[in-house]
């Protein structure tokens, strides 16, 4: 974290909702940053709920994560979870094609072994292709990371149908080299 900077040290990418109740145990507050006001707000409650705090930030992903490197802010932790398809302000976005450019911008505030956690709900993207996808941003941010975990869906809400390729992916990576770094 920058010194003098006491604000929020989680930043949550278009993911707000489902994170805020694993983050309450560790985090005093989050950044939300969504396009959607109905998601803002649907995170603002659930985080009131949970006791943490949030600072919501309306708008594309892109221009908050360009403006969070400039001001020189960083985060101990990053969560990605972008659609699979959507049409933004910056065009259309496919996680296939956009993953390295996401992964880059948001590389660059996380603090040096902070965490990224880069979430995947595609099933026709296998994982082994969406984690190359993600080094090729870390190597863009001129940083490294290493996975600590592989999470997924819940098989109680979503029991694995057999021969079927994983739906929800969720890779959790420790970030080495130091962040704020140039992006390529
Ligand atoms: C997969 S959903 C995340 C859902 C959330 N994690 C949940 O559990 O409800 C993707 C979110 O990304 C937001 N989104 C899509 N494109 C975006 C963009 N370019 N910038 C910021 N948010 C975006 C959508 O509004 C949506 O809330």
């Amino acid at each position: 974290m920058p010194s003098g900077w006491t604000g929020p040290s989680h930043l949550l990418i278009t993911s707000p909702p489902y994170w805020q109740p694993a983050l309450a145990g560790g985090a005093a507050a989050v950044v939300n940053v969504d396009l959607s006001p109905r998601a803002l707000a649907w995170a603002k409650e659930n985080a009131a709920l949970n006791g943490v705090l949030t600072e919501d930030k309306k708008g594309d992903v892109f221009h908050w994560l360009r403006r969070f490197r400039r001001l020189r802010r960083s985060f101990s932790l990053v969560v990605l979870d972008p659609p699979a398809f959507a049409r933004g302000p910056s065009g259309p976005f496919s996680i296939a094609k956009e993953t390295p450019g996401l992964v880059a911008e948001a590389a660059a505030v996380v603090e040096e072994g902070g965490l990224l956690i880069a979430c995947c709900n595609q099933q026709s993207l296998p994982r082994q292709r969406f984690l190359a996808l993600v080094q090729k941003g870390l190597r863009r941010a001129g940083r490294s990371g290493h996975s600590v975990a592989h999470l997924g869906a819940s098989p109680v809400d979503f029991p694995p149908a057999e021969g079927q390729a994983e739906g929800l992916k969720v890779e959790v990576l420790r970030l080495e080299g130091s962040r704020l770094a140039s992006v390529q």
